[in-house]
């Protein structure tokens, strides 16, 4: 079976693991620092702290906003389940609101019915690595966190998605652009934001060793400066990062010349809505290739591929038609979605006979209908 989703790991990441082992090292050090220092600077900013997942990134990035309590945070409803779960766990509500049908991402257009004097943040999701349009959601001017697990490479006019709102967070897991197994992080428009994620990350914990200490004699003691979980990265994850990183630019060229291929071969089939290429001033990841198949063939299709070796998804099941969050909310291009949409295979493990097997099959498919 031909899979959905994948990341391609080599000697590279062993080398760089094995150092680790040979060091007898495997927590928290050099290996993350060095992740930290290098992924900062291909993002253009000054800080970024490594944290154990995508998902406690977005929880992180929502602390580090201090937002009262029941504050309202208007998201996509098309997204994963983290970003809303993160939204609660730190005490606030999410307002889920519709993405642009072309693009599925928010825009200015889908927020705005969504404000409120309670509306303490946005969060936007750079969907496949498709940058959203920031600066008319910048112009309402509340803080936005820049959900960019899928735009590890997302550049708006130069600049790095995920760098552009308040706090940006980033997820490394298995199947990510820059995948180290689980992984994630953040990074904000000011370094103390930073700072303060490097604190929490660790029980919340301020000062250690002789710094902690009252009479600067007891390194065992340590101050406790905010009540947080231990989001701590570690070395053996930052070394699959280290060397993923470094062969970023290689694994983002394969992605976009399958892309570009799904994009000239796949044109003429007029039963296949294929997805938005980047604009001139945008930079795109492709992290994955969503298509829509109107006129309710999209579940024969998806069939028809499976029973061919061909494994595919839906991402992402609307969270407002998800009983848990309790919402009303009515989302007409999110609902169209959720019965159109569906992500085909496209990652850097995939091979020319997968590629051709995939064209080949979603051109037969045009006989089944
Ligand atoms: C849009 C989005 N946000 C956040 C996450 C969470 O990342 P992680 O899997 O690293 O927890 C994911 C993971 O798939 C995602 O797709």
């Amino acid at each position: 079976m031909i899979s959905v989703f994948g990341s391609k790991v080599g000697q590279e990441e062993l080398d760089e693991i094995r150092s680790s082992i040979e060091a007898q090292w495997m927590g928290i050090g050099p290996k993350t620092r060095a992740f930290e220092e290098l992924f900062a600077k291909r993002l253009g900013t000054k800080q970024f702290a490594l944290l154990d997942s995508g998902s406690n990134s977005l929880f992180m990035a929502v602390r580090l906003l201090n937002l009262p309590v029941g504050a309202q945070v208007v998201l996509p409803s098309l997204t994963w389940i983290s970003c809303a779960h993160a939204v609660i766990l730190a005490g606030c509500e999410p307002v889920f609101c519709d993405v642009e049908i072309e693009t599925q991402n928010v825009s200015a257009r889908t927020i705005a019915p969504h404000l409120s004097p309670k509306t303490g943040a946005i969060m936007v999701v750079h969907y496949a690595g498709k940058p959203v349009r920031m600066q008319p959601i910048q112009e309402f001017g509340i803080p936005i966190i820049e959900d960019a697990a899928h735009a590890v490479d997302s550049k708006l006019d130069g600049k790095a998605c995920g760098t552009i709102g308040a706090v940006g967070a980033f997820s490394f897991d298995a199947v990510k652009n820059l995948a180290m197994g689980e992984g994630g992080g953040v990074t904000a428009q000011d370094p103390e934001t930073v700072a303060r994620a490097r604190t929490l990350r660790y029980c919340g914990i301020g000062k250690s060793g002789f710094e902690a200490s009252a009479n600067k004699d007891r390194w065992w003691e340590y101050n406790i400066v905010d009540f947080f979980p231990k989001f701590l990265p570690n070395d053996i994850n930052a070394s699959i990062g280290l060397a993923q990183l470094r062969k970023l630019n290689q694994l983002q060229a394969y992605r976009k010349q399958i892309w570009n291929l799904y994009q000239r071969e796949f044109v003429d089939l007029g039963w296949l809505a294929l997805p938005c290429d980047p604009e001139p001033d945008e930079q795109h990841s492709y992290f994955t290739y969503f298509v829509r198949v109107p006129g309710g063939r999209r579940d024969q299709f998806a069939k028809y591929l499976y029973t061919q070796g061909i494994y595919t998804t839906f991402r992402y099941h609307p969270l407002h038609l998800n009983p848990i969050y309790k919402s009303t909310a009515k989302l007409p291009n999110s609902e169209q979605l959720n019965e159109e949409g569906l992500n085909l295979p496209l990652h850097p493990n995939l091979s020319s006979a997968d590629i051709d097997k995939i064209i080949s099959t979603v051109k037969a498919f045009s006989k089944e209908i």
